[in-house]
Protein backbone atom coordinates (compact mmCIF):
# COMPACT_ATOMS: atom_id res chain seq x y z
CA UNK A 1 0.00 0.00 0.00
CA UNK A 2 1.21 3.55 -0.82
CA UNK A 3 0.74 5.78 2.05
CA UNK A 4 1.78 8.97 2.70
CA UNK A 5 3.22 10.88 5.97
CA UNK A 6 -0.50 12.97 6.12
CA UNK A 7 -2.29 9.87 6.31
CA UNK A 8 -3.28 9.66 2.12
CA UNK A 9 -3.65 6.52 0.20
CA UNK A 10 -2.11 6.93 -2.84
CA UNK A 11 -4.56 4.94 -5.61
CA UNK A 12 -3.95 7.08 -8.92
CA UNK A 13 -0.89 7.27 -11.44
CA UNK A 14 -0.43 9.43 -13.76
CA UNK A 15 2.21 8.75 -16.23
CA UNK A 16 3.23 11.21 -19.05
CA UNK A 17 4.50 9.47 -21.93
CA UNK A 18 5.98 12.36 -23.84
CA UNK A 19 6.91 16.32 -22.64
CA UNK A 20 6.31 16.75 -26.79
CA UNK A 21 2.58 18.72 -28.00
CA UNK A 22 1.18 19.75 -31.15
CA UNK A 23 -0.94 22.40 -29.78
CA UNK A 24 0.16 25.54 -28.07
CA UNK A 25 -2.10 26.03 -25.47
CA UNK A 26 -1.64 29.99 -23.81
CA UNK A 27 -2.29 28.16 -20.43
CA UNK A 28 0.70 25.17 -20.70
CA UNK A 29 3.04 25.21 -23.78
CA UNK A 30 2.47 28.54 -25.43
CA UNK A 31 5.72 28.78 -26.96
CA UNK A 32 6.44 25.51 -27.59
CA UNK A 33 9.90 24.95 -25.84
CA UNK A 34 11.50 22.32 -27.45
CA UNK A 35 11.20 19.17 -25.50
CA UNK A 36 13.87 18.37 -22.55
CA UNK A 37 13.44 14.86 -22.48
CA UNK A 38 15.75 13.24 -25.41
CA UNK A 39 15.04 10.04 -26.62
CA UNK A 40 17.34 7.58 -24.76
CA UNK A 41 15.60 9.03 -21.21
CA UNK A 42 12.31 8.60 -22.22
CA UNK A 43 11.01 5.58 -21.11
CA UNK A 44 10.63 2.70 -22.79
CA UNK A 45 6.80 0.64 -23.35
CA UNK A 46 8.61 -2.53 -21.61
CA UNK A 47 9.64 0.10 -18.82
CA UNK A 48 6.21 1.96 -18.50
CA UNK A 49 4.66 -1.42 -18.15
CA UNK A 50 7.27 -2.76 -15.41
CA UNK A 51 6.67 0.47 -13.37
CA UNK A 52 2.67 0.26 -13.88
CA UNK A 53 3.15 -3.26 -12.90
CA UNK A 54 5.07 -2.40 -9.56
CA UNK A 55 2.88 0.36 -8.82
CA UNK A 56 -0.33 -1.90 -8.58
CA UNK A 57 1.04 -4.12 -7.03
CA UNK A 58 1.22 -1.48 -4.25
CA UNK A 59 -2.63 -0.48 -4.59
CA UNK A 60 -2.53 2.06 -7.35
CA UNK A 61 -6.31 1.47 -8.94
CA UNK A 62 -6.23 4.20 -11.48
CA UNK A 63 -3.26 4.83 -14.49
CA UNK A 64 -4.33 8.13 -16.73
CA UNK A 65 -1.74 8.53 -19.67
CA UNK A 66 -1.28 12.32 -20.72
CA UNK A 67 1.87 14.26 -21.80
CA UNK A 68 2.38 16.51 -23.40
CA UNK A 69 0.01 15.21 -25.99
CA UNK A 70 0.06 11.00 -25.45
CA UNK A 71 -0.78 10.33 -28.80
CA UNK A 72 1.74 11.08 -30.11
CA UNK A 73 3.90 8.74 -28.97
CA UNK A 74 4.12 5.87 -31.54
CA UNK A 75 1.88 2.55 -31.31
CA UNK A 76 0.64 3.86 -28.13
CA UNK A 77 -2.37 1.51 -28.83
CA UNK A 78 0.41 -1.36 -27.97
CA UNK A 79 0.96 0.01 -24.52
CA UNK A 80 -2.59 0.18 -23.76
CA UNK A 81 -2.78 -2.98 -24.71
CA UNK A 82 0.21 -3.93 -22.46
CA UNK A 83 -1.30 -1.68 -19.39
CA UNK A 84 -4.66 -3.60 -19.79
CA UNK A 85 -3.61 -6.41 -18.70
CA UNK A 86 -2.58 -5.50 -15.52
CA UNK A 87 -6.63 -5.98 -15.15
CA UNK A 88 -8.14 -6.28 -12.59
CA UNK A 89 -6.00 -5.31 -10.05
CA UNK A 90 -5.83 -1.86 -11.99
CA UNK A 91 -9.57 -0.99 -12.34
CA UNK A 92 -9.25 2.02 -14.42
CA UNK A 93 -7.24 3.17 -17.35
CA UNK A 94 -7.83 6.28 -18.84
CA UNK A 95 -6.00 9.16 -21.41
CA UNK A 96 -6.00 12.93 -21.44
CA UNK A 97 -5.83 14.20 -24.89
CA UNK A 98 -6.07 17.06 -26.88
CA UNK A 99 -8.11 15.38 -29.56
CA UNK A 100 -5.41 14.98 -32.04
CA UNK A 101 -5.76 11.74 -33.67
CA UNK A 102 -8.51 10.51 -31.37
CA UNK A 103 -11.18 9.86 -34.44
CA UNK A 104 -8.84 7.48 -36.31
CA UNK A 105 -7.81 5.56 -33.11
CA UNK A 106 -10.41 5.60 -31.40
CA UNK A 107 -12.37 2.25 -31.49
CA UNK A 108 -8.45 0.42 -31.08
CA UNK A 109 -8.17 2.33 -28.11
CA UNK A 110 -10.90 0.57 -26.77
CA UNK A 111 -10.37 -2.83 -28.10
CA UNK A 112 -6.81 -2.45 -26.69
CA UNK A 113 -8.75 -2.29 -23.11
CA UNK A 114 -8.68 1.69 -22.71
CA UNK A 115 -11.75 2.78 -20.55
CA UNK A 116 -11.75 6.70 -20.31
CA UNK A 117 -10.73 9.11 -22.76
CA UNK A 118 -10.88 12.93 -21.51
CA UNK A 119 -10.43 15.49 -24.00
CA UNK A 120 -9.57 19.13 -23.86
CA UNK A 121 -11.88 21.71 -25.40
CA UNK A 122 -11.12 25.47 -24.56
CA UNK A 123 -13.29 27.37 -26.90
CA UNK A 124 -16.54 26.83 -29.00
CA UNK A 125 -15.22 29.93 -31.22
CA UNK A 126 -13.10 28.74 -34.13
CA UNK A 127 -10.88 31.97 -33.75
CA UNK A 128 -10.47 31.85 -30.16
CA UNK A 129 -9.57 28.33 -30.09
CA UNK A 130 -6.70 29.58 -32.45
CA UNK A 131 -6.04 32.14 -30.03
CA UNK A 132 -5.91 30.01 -27.17
CA UNK A 133 -4.26 26.45 -28.81
CA UNK A 134 -2.13 27.97 -31.50
CA UNK A 135 -4.09 25.15 -33.44
CA UNK A 136 -6.63 25.77 -35.53
CA UNK A 137 -8.26 22.37 -34.68
CA UNK A 138 -11.79 23.26 -33.08
CA UNK A 139 -13.53 21.12 -36.47
CA UNK A 140 -10.78 18.08 -35.28
CA UNK A 141 -11.78 18.32 -31.33
CA UNK A 142 -15.98 18.50 -31.97
CA UNK A 143 -15.37 15.44 -34.49
CA UNK A 144 -12.99 13.66 -31.77
CA UNK A 145 -15.63 14.02 -29.07
CA UNK A 146 -18.59 12.09 -31.75
CA UNK A 147 -15.85 9.34 -32.30
CA UNK A 148 -15.05 8.90 -28.34
CA UNK A 149 -18.86 8.85 -27.55
CA UNK A 150 -19.81 6.45 -30.78
CA UNK A 151 -16.71 3.96 -29.72
CA UNK A 152 -18.59 3.91 -26.62
CA UNK A 153 -16.15 5.44 -24.10
CA UNK A 154 -18.56 7.32 -21.46
CA UNK A 155 -19.10 9.25 -19.21
CA UNK A 156 -16.88 11.88 -21.91
CA UNK A 157 -15.16 14.19 -19.72
CA UNK A 158 -14.35 17.59 -21.74
CA UNK A 159 -11.78 20.15 -19.72
CA UNK A 160 -11.85 24.02 -20.61
CA UNK A 161 -8.86 25.89 -18.44
CA UNK A 162 -10.80 28.42 -17.57
CA UNK A 163 -8.63 31.85 -18.26
CA UNK A 164 -10.00 35.96 -17.45
CA UNK A 165 -10.38 37.63 -20.74
CA UNK A 166 -9.85 34.56 -22.93
CA UNK A 167 -13.01 32.24 -22.99
CA UNK A 168 -14.38 33.37 -19.44
CA UNK A 169 -17.17 34.97 -21.64
CA UNK A 170 -18.11 31.03 -23.02
CA UNK A 171 -18.76 29.78 -19.39
CA UNK A 172 -22.65 29.36 -20.27
CA UNK A 173 -21.67 28.06 -23.99
CA UNK A 174 -19.66 25.19 -22.26
CA UNK A 175 -22.58 24.28 -20.23
CA UNK A 176 -24.90 24.60 -22.86
CA UNK A 177 -22.62 22.45 -24.83
CA UNK A 178 -22.57 19.52 -21.92
CA UNK A 179 -26.45 19.70 -22.19
CA UNK A 180 -26.26 19.09 -25.57
CA UNK A 181 -23.66 16.76 -26.05
CA UNK A 182 -24.65 14.67 -22.52
CA UNK A 183 -21.11 15.42 -21.33
CA UNK A 184 -19.44 15.93 -17.95
CA UNK A 185 -17.99 19.63 -19.10
CA UNK A 186 -15.16 20.57 -16.65
CA UNK A 187 -14.18 24.41 -15.74
CA UNK A 188 -10.74 24.11 -14.37
CA UNK A 189 -8.87 27.32 -12.32
CA UNK A 190 -5.85 28.49 -14.34
CA UNK A 191 -2.77 27.47 -12.23
CA UNK A 192 0.44 28.68 -12.54
CA UNK A 193 2.46 25.84 -14.10
CA UNK A 194 2.90 27.27 -17.95
CA UNK A 195 5.64 27.64 -19.46
CA UNK A 196 5.33 31.06 -20.30
CA UNK A 197 5.08 32.25 -17.21
CA UNK A 198 2.09 34.50 -17.83
CA UNK A 199 0.21 33.07 -14.85
CA UNK A 200 -1.34 35.70 -12.48
CA UNK A 201 -4.29 35.59 -9.63
CA UNK A 202 -6.23 38.33 -11.85
CA UNK A 203 -6.48 35.51 -14.58
CA UNK A 204 -7.97 33.07 -12.67
CA UNK A 205 -11.54 32.70 -13.25
CA UNK A 206 -12.75 31.65 -9.73
CA UNK A 207 -14.60 28.19 -9.37
CA UNK A 208 -17.24 30.07 -7.32
CA UNK A 209 -17.64 32.37 -9.86
CA UNK A 210 -17.85 30.29 -12.51
CA UNK A 211 -20.90 28.22 -10.53
CA UNK A 212 -22.93 30.81 -10.24
CA UNK A 213 -22.65 32.15 -13.72
CA UNK A 214 -23.87 29.03 -15.19
CA UNK A 215 -26.31 28.61 -12.27
CA UNK A 216 -27.84 31.96 -12.69
CA UNK A 217 -28.87 30.14 -16.62
CA UNK A 218 -29.26 26.60 -16.18
CA UNK A 219 -29.89 25.88 -12.17
CA UNK A 220 -27.33 23.08 -11.18
CA UNK A 221 -27.65 20.85 -8.24
CA UNK A 222 -25.29 19.18 -6.67
CA UNK A 223 -24.80 15.54 -7.49
CA UNK A 224 -22.75 14.57 -4.12
CA UNK A 225 -22.04 15.88 -0.64
CA UNK A 226 -18.32 14.68 -0.69
CA UNK A 227 -16.21 14.49 -3.82
CA UNK A 228 -13.28 11.46 -1.91
CA UNK A 229 -10.08 12.21 -3.63
CA UNK A 230 -11.35 13.88 -6.75
CA UNK A 231 -10.83 16.82 -8.22
CA UNK A 232 -13.98 18.53 -9.54
CA UNK A 233 -17.46 18.95 -7.63
CA UNK A 234 -20.00 17.81 -9.92
CA UNK A 235 -23.48 19.20 -10.37
CA UNK A 236 -26.36 17.86 -12.62
CA UNK A 237 -28.83 19.92 -14.50
CA UNK A 238 -31.94 20.53 -11.76
CA UNK A 239 -33.90 20.65 -15.05
CA UNK A 240 -32.91 16.90 -15.73
CA UNK A 241 -30.73 17.47 -18.94
CA UNK A 242 -28.07 15.38 -19.57
CA UNK A 243 -24.61 16.19 -18.81
CA UNK A 244 -22.98 17.39 -16.28
CA UNK A 245 -20.87 19.97 -15.21
CA UNK A 246 -17.49 19.96 -12.90
CA UNK A 247 -15.76 23.03 -11.26
CA UNK A 248 -11.83 22.07 -10.37
CA UNK A 249 -11.02 24.45 -7.93
CA UNK A 250 -7.34 23.78 -7.31
CA UNK A 251 -6.23 27.67 -6.34
CA UNK A 252 -9.31 29.37 -4.87
CA UNK A 253 -10.47 25.90 -2.66
CA UNK A 254 -7.12 23.64 -2.48
CA UNK A 255 -8.34 20.11 -2.37
CA UNK A 256 -4.75 18.76 -1.47
CA UNK A 257 -6.03 16.84 2.09
CA UNK A 258 -7.61 14.01 0.26
CA UNK A 259 -5.06 13.75 -2.81
CA UNK A 260 -4.97 10.51 -4.20
CA UNK A 261 -2.50 10.84 -6.78
CA UNK A 262 1.08 10.60 -7.84
CA UNK A 263 2.89 11.16 -11.62
CA UNK A 264 5.63 9.27 -13.72
CA UNK A 265 7.20 11.78 -15.74
CA UNK A 266 8.02 10.72 -19.50
CA UNK A 267 12.07 10.47 -18.23
CA UNK A 268 11.12 8.40 -15.89
CA UNK A 269 11.06 10.56 -12.73
CA UNK A 270 8.16 10.43 -9.78
CA UNK A 271 6.74 13.65 -8.91
CA UNK A 272 4.78 13.11 -5.10
CA UNK A 273 2.92 16.55 -6.48
CA UNK A 274 2.04 18.65 -9.43
CA UNK A 275 3.96 21.50 -7.58
CA UNK A 276 6.69 19.58 -6.86
CA UNK A 277 9.88 21.05 -6.65
CA UNK A 278 12.15 17.85 -6.70
CA UNK A 279 12.11 14.81 -8.32
CA UNK A 280 13.10 11.25 -7.81
CA UNK A 281 14.85 9.02 -10.34
CA UNK A 282 12.72 6.01 -11.18
CA UNK A 283 14.64 5.73 -14.73
CA UNK A 284 17.66 4.85 -12.96
CA UNK A 285 17.08 2.16 -10.59
CA UNK A 286 14.75 0.51 -13.38
CA UNK A 287 17.92 0.76 -15.67
CA UNK A 288 20.16 -0.40 -12.74
CA UNK A 289 18.95 -4.15 -12.45
CA UNK A 290 17.13 -3.44 -9.48
CA UNK A 291 14.49 -6.24 -9.03
CA UNK A 292 10.41 -5.51 -8.44
CA UNK A 293 11.00 -5.89 -4.19
CA UNK A 294 13.29 -2.50 -4.38
CA UNK A 295 11.03 -0.68 -7.59
CA UNK A 296 8.39 -1.31 -4.46
CA UNK A 297 10.78 -0.37 -2.08
CA UNK A 298 11.66 3.11 -3.58
CA UNK A 299 8.28 3.55 -4.42
CA UNK A 300 6.84 3.44 -0.61
CA UNK A 301 9.68 5.20 0.45
CA UNK A 302 9.35 8.01 -2.22
CA UNK A 303 5.58 8.20 -1.12
CA UNK A 304 6.26 9.22 2.33
CA UNK A 305 7.80 12.04 0.95
CA UNK A 306 4.79 13.65 -0.64
CA UNK A 307 4.00 17.02 -0.41
CA UNK A 308 1.05 18.24 2.16
CA UNK A 309 -0.41 20.55 -0.03
CA UNK A 310 0.54 23.14 -3.25
CA UNK A 311 1.79 26.78 -2.03
CA UNK A 312 -0.02 28.58 -4.73
CA UNK A 313 -1.71 30.62 -1.76
CA UNK A 314 1.71 31.23 -0.05
CA UNK A 315 3.60 34.11 0.28
CA UNK A 316 6.69 32.57 -0.84
CA UNK A 317 5.09 30.32 -3.87
CA UNK A 318 7.86 28.55 -5.85
CA UNK A 319 7.00 27.28 -8.85
CA UNK A 320 7.19 23.70 -9.82
CA UNK A 321 10.17 21.84 -11.37
CA UNK A 322 9.13 21.23 -14.34
CA UNK A 323 5.70 22.86 -16.20
CA UNK A 324 2.48 21.49 -17.22
CA UNK A 325 3.85 20.12 -20.41
CA UNK A 326 5.88 18.12 -18.63
CA UNK A 327 4.34 16.85 -16.13
CA UNK A 328 0.58 16.06 -17.92
CA UNK A 329 -2.46 17.54 -15.73
P1 LIG B 1 -10.14 11.33 -13.47
O1 LIG B 1 -10.17 11.87 -12.09
O2 LIG B 1 -9.46 10.03 -13.57
O3 LIG B 1 -11.45 11.32 -14.15
O4 LIG B 1 -9.11 12.24 -14.30
P2 LIG B 1 -9.20 13.53 -15.19
O5 LIG B 1 -7.82 13.87 -15.69
O6 LIG B 1 -10.28 13.48 -16.20
O7 LIG B 1 -9.60 14.56 -14.21
P3 LIG B 1 -8.80 15.16 -13.06
O8 LIG B 1 -9.89 15.73 -12.28
O9 LIG B 1 -7.91 14.20 -12.44
O10 LIG B 1 -7.93 16.29 -13.79
C1 LIG B 1 -8.52 17.40 -14.42
C2 LIG B 1 -7.68 18.63 -14.20
O11 LIG B 1 -7.60 18.90 -12.82
C3 LIG B 1 -6.25 18.47 -14.64
O12 LIG B 1 -6.12 18.75 -16.00
C4 LIG B 1 -5.56 19.53 -13.80
O13 LIG B 1 -5.78 20.81 -14.33
C5 LIG B 1 -6.34 19.42 -12.51
N1 LIG B 1 -5.68 18.46 -11.61
C6 LIG B 1 -5.64 17.11 -11.77
N2 LIG B 1 -4.95 16.54 -10.77
C7 LIG B 1 -4.56 17.55 -9.96
C8 LIG B 1 -3.81 17.58 -8.78
O14 LIG B 1 -3.37 16.57 -8.26
N3 LIG B 1 -3.60 18.80 -8.23
C9 LIG B 1 -4.07 19.94 -8.75
N4 LIG B 1 -3.79 21.07 -8.11
N5 LIG B 1 -4.78 19.95 -9.89
C10 LIG B 1 -5.02 18.77 -10.49
N1 LIG C 1 -3.82 25.20 -15.22
C1 LIG C 1 -4.83 24.30 -15.09
N2 LIG C 1 -4.95 23.21 -15.86
C2 LIG C 1 -4.05 23.03 -16.82
N3 LIG C 1 -3.92 22.07 -17.74
C3 LIG C 1 -2.83 22.34 -18.48
N4 LIG C 1 -2.24 23.46 -18.06
C4 LIG C 1 -3.00 23.92 -17.03
C5 LIG C 1 -2.90 25.05 -16.18
N5 LIG C 1 -1.91 25.95 -16.29
C6 LIG C 1 -4.84 20.94 -17.87
C7 LIG C 1 -5.89 21.13 -18.94
C8 LIG C 1 -5.63 20.09 -19.94
C9 LIG C 1 -4.86 19.06 -19.13
C10 LIG C 1 -3.95 18.23 -19.95
O1 LIG C 1 -4.11 19.80 -18.22
O2 LIG C 1 -7.13 20.79 -18.39
O3 LIG C 1 -6.84 19.58 -20.42
FE1 LIG D 1 -2.11 16.62 -4.74
FE2 LIG D 1 -0.15 18.39 -5.06
FE3 LIG D 1 -2.38 18.47 -6.58
FE4 LIG D 1 -2.40 19.19 -4.01
S1 LIG D 1 -1.32 20.21 -5.68
S2 LIG D 1 -3.93 17.93 -5.05
S3 LIG D 1 -0.97 17.69 -3.12
S4 LIG D 1 -0.84 16.85 -6.52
Amino acid sequence: MLRDAHDRTIRDLRISLTDRCNFRCFYCLPNGEPPLARKDTILTFEEIVRAARVFVSLGIEKVRLTGGEPMLRRDIVKLVQQLAELKPALKDLALTTNGFDIPQKAAALKAAGLDRITLSLDSLDRDKFIDITGVDGLENVLESIDAVKAVGFGPVKVNAVIVCGRNDDEVVDFARFAREQAVSFRFIEFMPLDSGHEWSRDLVVSGREIKERIDAVYPLKLRQASRGSETAWKYGFADGAPGEVGIIAPVTEMFCGACSRIRLTADGQIRTCLFSTIEHNLRDLLRSGASDDEIAEFLEHVTLQKEPRHQINGEKFVPASRTMSFIGG
